[in-house]
């Protein structure tokens, strides 16, 4: 089997999570580990045996790898990404792949303009249950969705917000938990609703001696009328998400791991001016689901990407679909922080001022204590 040669950009605890995940991936040879960090990153590569940079471009110019993971701080992805496309190396970015629409753009655009594969890491689209919600949808089981639900709780400690100068700093971060820890359910949601075209949010910090926000409730619009709410925090266990799309013949509810699928037996607006009785409501019946066993683990889009380099595999989070979460969590702050409505596509010059006037208010961190440890609750 042709093995793809990737260098990891970025070996924090991502990044050796991702060398460790990587021994267990047949498609895939690490051959070059970089970080700005230099005692950081040789010890990596000499715990992998693998070549050692501490500049970017020194990586992709050494024509060692043919592709590179970018598992850098989000601010760094754009940068890293396009440099890697323009000298001829395919990219697999963390997420978010950017922290603003319009840097976001520069990614997609470079990857059109190389073809070089380009995706980004939303290993939770590997789930089995969304891949049977995304099948429902898709083949109009649901119907026009008419309303939708994301509420998706989280919990950091302040030793978290404080183990990293960059981690919950505008300039370091570009935001809280919205560019952090809500962009994996952020991307089902869209995959699964499309994008929503008005935001209304409030935007808070709540709990955590951080700059920027740790809760976020927002109410959408999206283009066909239907309205949704969304809520996210970095305040509250246990960490239980609740996603609810409701459509005209059927609706799809997931809470923790139990996901169900209601059908109607008449779309619920043709027995609205059908029916005659005055307290008939449309029947909505329990559907038997089949939820497939599958691996969505970060190693499974490693896998996929190289697949996709080797045998043209189609991605399963491909790097273009990436923009539109930083499209949903930007009309977040946006709107949230201007106090103002918002659509999308958000405006990329008011997006661009808005950061650069947060990162010029930006206070930075009085208390930082490192520690590099990857989650031990993610699956590799
Ligand atoms: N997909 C997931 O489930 C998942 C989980 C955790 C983190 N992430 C993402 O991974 C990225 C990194 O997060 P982390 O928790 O590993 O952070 P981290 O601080 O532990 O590691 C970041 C590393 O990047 C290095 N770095 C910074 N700038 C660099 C540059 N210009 N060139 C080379 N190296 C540079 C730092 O020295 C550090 O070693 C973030 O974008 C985050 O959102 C994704």
């Amino acid at each position: 089997m042709k093995k793809v040669r990737i260098g990891i950009i970025g070996v924090g605890g991502m990044g050796q999570g991702h060398a460790e995940t990587m021994k267990k991936i047949e498609e895939a040879e690490l051959v070059a580990v970089c970080d700005c960090n230099e005692n950081r990153v040789k010890e990596v590569a000499q715990k992998h045996g693998v070549e050692c940079f501490v500049d970017y471009r020194k990586l992709i110019d050494s024509g060692i790898a043919e592709a590179i993971i970018v598992a850098t701080p989000h601010y760094f992805h754009p940068e890293i990404s396009i440099y890697a496309m323009e000298h001829g190396l395919h990219v697999l970015s963390e997420k978010p792949i950017s922290v603003t629409v319009s840097q976001a753009d520069k990614m997609v655009e470079a990857s059109k303009k190389t073809g070089k594969v380009f995706s980004v890491m939303y290993q939770m689209r590997n789930k089995g249950v969304f891949i049977v919600a995304k099948d429902l949808i898709e083949k109009g089981h649901l119907g026009e969705i008419q309303r939708t639900l994301l509420i998706n709780p989280w919990y950091r400690s302040q030793a978290y917000y404080d183990s990293g100068s960059w981690r919950a700093t505008w300039k370091g971060e570009g935001g809280g938990v919205l560019i952090n820890q809500a962009p994996h359910m952020i991307d089902i949601f869209t995959m699964l609703a499309g994008l929503p075209r008005k935001f209304q949010a409030k935007v808070r910090t709540r709990l955590h001696n951080i700059e920027v926000e740790d809760e976020v409730s927002v109410l959408l619009e999206y283009e066909n009328g239907a309205w949704g709410y969304y809520y996210t925090c970095t305040n509250e266990v246990p960490c239980i998400p609740y996603l609810e799309i409701a459509g005209d013949k059927g609706k799809i509810t997931l809470y923790g791991d139990t996901f169900k699928f209601f059908s109607t037996s008449v779309p619920i607006s043709e027995f609205t001016v059908k029916n005659e009785s005055m307290w008939a409501s449309p029947e909505t019946k329990e559907e038997q689901l089949n939820i497939p066993e599958t691996d969505a683990s970060h190693g499974s889009i490693i896998r996929n990407f190289c697949r996709a380099i080797t045998d043209g595999e189609p991605l399963v989070a491909p790097g273009v679909e990436g923009l539109k979460s930083v499209e949903f969590i930007n009309a977040c702050l946006l709107s949230g922080l201007r106090n103002k409505p918002v659509e999308t596509p958000v405006n990329r010059d008011e997006y661009d001022n808005f950061i650069r006037e947060m990162i010029e208010k930006s206070k930075g961190k009085k208390t930082v204590k490192t520690q590099i440890q990857t989650d031990p609750n993610i699956k590799k």
